[in-house]
């Protein structure tokens, strides 16, 4: 058994949040991670309809699961209403990522829902500490979806110098020696989100949970080009890594002329519609040549967490 603060605050057997991820992660997959003993999150985009918090949210509470919300500060002024579903949903944890958590803490605070922060600058965790969020999320660029620009270790171990709060590593970490590596640097956990891309439980199609299985680490590419081209408007310091297709391999690097094409615009609204995922944006991390095989989630928490109380025993044995 592996207890840390995180696994206390939140009464799990397990030190691994399953990340929302938009268009992944619903209520389903967050409630097989929180029934293999973390803690799963679901994802909202800046366009996701408030009645899908409402339904999404609903199946693990359903069960009395511990479980997440995972929202943008980037969108929140114009979509207020995705707080206010939020918070009527009572979730144990909601994340406000990518760009200032202050305005939105104390209406979460108020509602007893503790709040956690992305954060993938210095600059960042300065910001998040200040506005009083309760979990630090030291997320990489190695991370799938949107990201920063520095790597997983050096930024978990600037964070954990800054503060007492837990921290939480995101980007890269895929197996249980893996969640090892960051216990033994001092994070309360891993939050996890590519490798839960194969998982039955995911909004993802079946083709898409194909290729995921199917991609090499070396894969991905991290780039605006899918966000230019939905002209979504994601502050430009927060690209996405996603595996390489045609569209990234034609655009990455081409922004500005893509943001004038309004028929490459058309092809990736209408791939997103057929699943064409040679146009469509798959959004993974660079840990996705460690994900093989199509498992339920519970199971993938599972096997992370034995894996890393092995990892962690072998390591003890170095000692002496
Ligand atoms: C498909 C996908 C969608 C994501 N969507 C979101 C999101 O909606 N909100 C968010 O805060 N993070 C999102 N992320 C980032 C995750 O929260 C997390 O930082 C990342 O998955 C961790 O790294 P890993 O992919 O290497 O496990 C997404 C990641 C992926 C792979």
């Amino acid at each position: 058994m592996l207890t840390t603060p995180l696994t206390r605050r939140f009464g799990l057997s397990a030190p691994v949040v399953g990340a929302p991820m938009a268009g992944v992660a619903g209520g389903a997959l967050a409630r097989a991670v929180s029934l293999g003993g973390g803690l799963g999150m679901i994802g909202v985009g800046s366009t996701t309809p408030a009645s899908f918090v409402v339904e999404q949210c609903a199946i693990p509470r359903a069960e009395a699961l511990p479980f997440g919300v995972g929202l943008m500060a980037w969108a929140l002024p114009d979509r207020p209403d995705l707080l206010e579903a939020t918070i009527d949903a009572t979730p144990d944890l909601v994340s406000i990522s990518f760009g200032d958590p202050a305005p939105w803490v104390p209406r979460l605070h108020d509602a007893g829902i503790a709040v956690a922060a992305q954060v993938n600058t210095v600059a960042d965790v300065h910001r998040a500490l200040a506005a009083g969020v309760d979990v630090v999320v030291a997320q990489g660029s190695e991370a799938g979806g949107h990201t920063g620009h520095r790597a997983t270790l050096p930024l978990l171990q600037e964070v954990l110098a800054l503060t007492d709060r837990p921290v939480l590593a995101a980007g890269g970490i895929a197996t249980g020696a893996g969640v090892a590596a960051v216990l033994a640097a001092g994070a309360a956990g891993a939050w996890i989100g590519t490798p839960l891309l194969s998982c039955p439980e995911g909004l993802n199609s079946p083709a898409a949970r194909a290729r995921v299985r199917a991609a090499a680490g070396e894969d991905t590419v991290l780039t605006r080009s899918f966000d230019v081209a939905q002209r979504l408007p994601w502050p430009e310091r927060w690209p996405g890594r996603a595996l390489e297709n045609e569209f990234s391999r034609t655009w990455h690097g081409r922004e500005a002329e893509l943001a004038r094409d309004d028929a490459a615009a058309q092809r990736v609204a209408d791939a997103r519609q057929t699943d064409d995922l040679e146009q469509a944006p798959l959004y993974a991390g660079e840990s996705v040549g460690l994900v093989t095989a199509e498992r339920p989630a519970a199971d993938v928490v599972r096997d992370l967490t034995a894996g890393a109380e092995a990892a962690l025993r072998r390591v003890a044995g170095l000692l002496g």
